[in-house]
């Protein structure tokens, strides 16, 4: 029986993952380095310092070239830029389902999760006014490792008190999927590819119904 749902943010409730690629696309320039839509699939999920690590792979720059204080500076950079494109947010960006979603969950008595790796989570919460949705949000800054590893959705389960088999987990990126299902929970994936083991896949946000999700979540 599905007792909670552990939500990523980024291309799950929101579409900042296109805030994301253009502050990232932003900095990688001024190093000289031109990312695509493509290399992008390869940054969601992960965090700030990581992706900046991935980018300088892409781009010939050893992240040893740079000393940690220069990397900090960078990843500051990008997240000013980020701040800035996320200032304005209203309720209106929430991708077409969620809110409805969200509403029918609580009302079902399902336990709400977020389980981003944005530090930047509880903000956008509170700017699309769904921040009193959730029964808990994981802060990734506490967390050992990044998504593909369990961790973080292991720890939403945790602050719940649900058992993880209990939980089905929504991710829009590759690095999550692989992190929902090695937590061994059910694993929803919006718009991700075939072969990386999603239990139940959506191309749209709009598929996300709470009949879809139980009735998938039984025939599992
Ligand atoms: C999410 C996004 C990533 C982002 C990470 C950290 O996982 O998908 O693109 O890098 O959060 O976000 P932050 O807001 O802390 O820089
Ligand atoms: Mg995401």
């Amino acid at each position: 029986m599905m007792q909670a749902v552990l939500f990523d943010l980024d291309g799950v409730i929101t579409d900042t993952a296109k805030y994301h690629f253009q502050a990232w696309k932003r900095l990688a320039s001024t190093l000289g380095i031109s990312i695509d839509e493509r290399f992008n699939e390869r940054l969601k999920g992960v965090s700030r310092m990581d992706s900046l690590k991935r980018i300088l792979e892409y781009g010939g720059l050893s992240n040893h070239h740079f000393t940690s204080i220069q990397l900090e500076q960078m990843a500051e950079q990008k997240n000013n830029d980020y701040k800035q494109l996320i200032q304005g947010i209203t309720p209106k960006e929430l991708l077409p389902g969620i809110s409805e979603l969200l509403t029918a969950l609580r009302s079902k008595g399902i336990k709400i999760a977020l389980a981003s790796a944005s530090k930047n989570g509880p903000f956008i919460l509170e700017r699309l006014k769904i921040d009193t949705f959730f029964d808990s949000v994981v802060d990734p800054a506490k967390l050992q490792k990044g998504k593909p590893d369990p961790e973080i959705f292991l720890t939403a389960a945790a602050q719940l008190g649900i058992d993880p088999k209990e939980c089905a987990g929504i991710e829009d990126s590759v690095a999550g999927i692989e992190s929902i299902l090695a937590a061994g929970m059910f694993a929803v994936g919006v718009g991700v590819p075939e072969n990386i083991g999603a239990h139940f896949r959506v191309a749209s946000t709009t598929e996300l119904t709470i009949d879809a999700l139980f009735s998938h979540f039984k025939h599992r």
